[in-house]
């Protein structure tokens, strides 16, 4: 299975897996559509303030904007914590390319503010067997980008003493490896095939793969960490992607004794030439890495990020921007903090008071201090 990621796919449904993000008919991914489909929840304003209330502090804008959007029994863990039990966070990476781009970013960020919020460990899993096996690099090639990933990854700036990065390829074994064989046993081919689309033209190397990135849900394979913890629960975030294995992690937990992982989920950071679905990582131009430099990120808006603004002055002073489509707009209702000013440019932007050439100047501004900040705090 090749992943198509950004690309529509003619008049067929969407399809929304760790592999494949597309929209049908090269439209919208449909949010509502997914839930449903998947059997997640959405995050209510309710959710939101009661994470306001134990946390007393303001929540992540990711949250207040709905970038977070569904979760799986976040309530569950907000009611143990509410009791005095802690849970650890369970995030994850598949180093496909040399740096990290700002999708990619979306769920660690995110992370890094729960940890924060929350006081809790996190386990991050770089499934460079995964992407070895996926994107057919050699081992060695996969165990390097994992080693560049990382960096980037640090740079987000967790709490060291209560943070564990590992590779498959250097962790898998042990307790961790005795998990993916209960796993391996509740999960017959049938259900694999249902759950992740393999055909019998696939490698069995990807069939056996999914109880590899299921088992880190469970605190009993990391006997170093969780020793004598076995009923922590788990809290994980990531893109909605990755829910299908977690569907079959959620399945499998009680049957082998173990508590389900809770998820909390985001929407997809669009691609630089439209809001079809993630960015590619074969497309340079497609997305800004956070190894980019200030050069770079300016040329890549200025040039490619997709305008929903109107061809001509006088046009675009009458109708103003289309911000349903409008990359630049998109861009800074993830990444400008300041909900005053991005309501200005909402209203402004929109009535065609303001030309995208404005817009994308600020989103220069602010895209150019996050990765500044960021590689700053990968040099410390
Ligand atoms: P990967 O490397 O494809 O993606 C890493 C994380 O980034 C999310 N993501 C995005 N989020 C928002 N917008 C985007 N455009 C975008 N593109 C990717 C992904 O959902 C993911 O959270 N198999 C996994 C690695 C993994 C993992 C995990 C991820 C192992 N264990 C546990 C999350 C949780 C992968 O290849 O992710």
């Amino acid at each position: 299975m090749e992943k198509r990621e950004g690309e529509g796919e003619g008049e067929e449904e969407q399809v929304v897996n760790p592999w494949t993000v597309s929209a049908k008919g090269g439209g919208k991914i449909d949010y509502d559509k997914l839930i449903d489909q998947f059997g997640c929840q959405r995050i209510d304003q309710s959710l939101v303030d009661r994470i306001h209330r134990l946390t007393s502090r303001s929540p992540h804008v990711f949250l207040r904007r709905g970038v977070f959007f569904a979760h799986r029994d976040l309530n569950e863990i907000l009611d143990a914590y509410e009791r005095g039990e802690k849970f650890y966070l369970y995030t994850g990476r598949g180093p496909s390319s040399e740096a990290l781009h700002l999708g990619h970013l979306i769920p660690f960020m995110f992370t890094k503010y729960l940890q924060e919020a929350f006081k809790v460990p996190l386990v991050i899993q770089l499934t460079d067997d995964e992407k070895c096996m996926w994107k057919n690099l050699t081992v060695e090639e996969s165990q390097r980008l994992a080693r560049e990933n990382a960096k980037d990854i640090i740079a987000c700036g967790f709490d060291v003493t209560r943070t564990f990065i590992f590779s498959d390829f250097d962790y898998v074994g042990g307790a961790f490896y005795k998990n993916m064989v209960k796993v391996g046993k509740c999960v017959t081919y049938n259900k694999v095939v249902g759950i992740f689309g393999f055909t019998g033209e696939d490698h069995i190397g990807k069939v056996s793969f999914p109880p590899v990135q299921a088992v880190p849900s469970f605190p009993s394979s990391f006997p170093h960490l969780f020793g004598g913890q076995d009923n922590l629960r788990c809290l994980i975030p990531c893109a909605i992607d990755q829910d299908p294995y977690f569907r079959m992690t959620r399945d499998v937990a009680p049957r082998i004794g173990y508590q389900k992982p809770a998820l909390i989920e985001s929407s997809f950071f669009p691609a630089m030439q439209g809001e079809t679905g993630k960015m590619s990582a074969s497309d340079p131009n497609s997305a800004i890495y956070v190894t980019d430099s200030a050069k770079e990120i300016k040329n890549k808006i200025n040039r490619y990020a997709f305008s929903g603004g109107q061809d001509s002055i006088e046009k675009h002073r009458e109708l103003g921007a289309n911000l349903e489509v409008d990359i630049p707009f998109k861009y800074l209702s993830f990444f400008l903090d300041d909900d005053a000013k991005l309501e200005e440019i909402r209203k402004e932007y929109g009535a065609g008071r303001m030309l995208t050439g404005e817009v994308k100047q600020l989103l220069i501004q602010v895209l150019t201090g996050l990765v500044e900040r960021h590689v700053g705090l990968g040099l410390l």
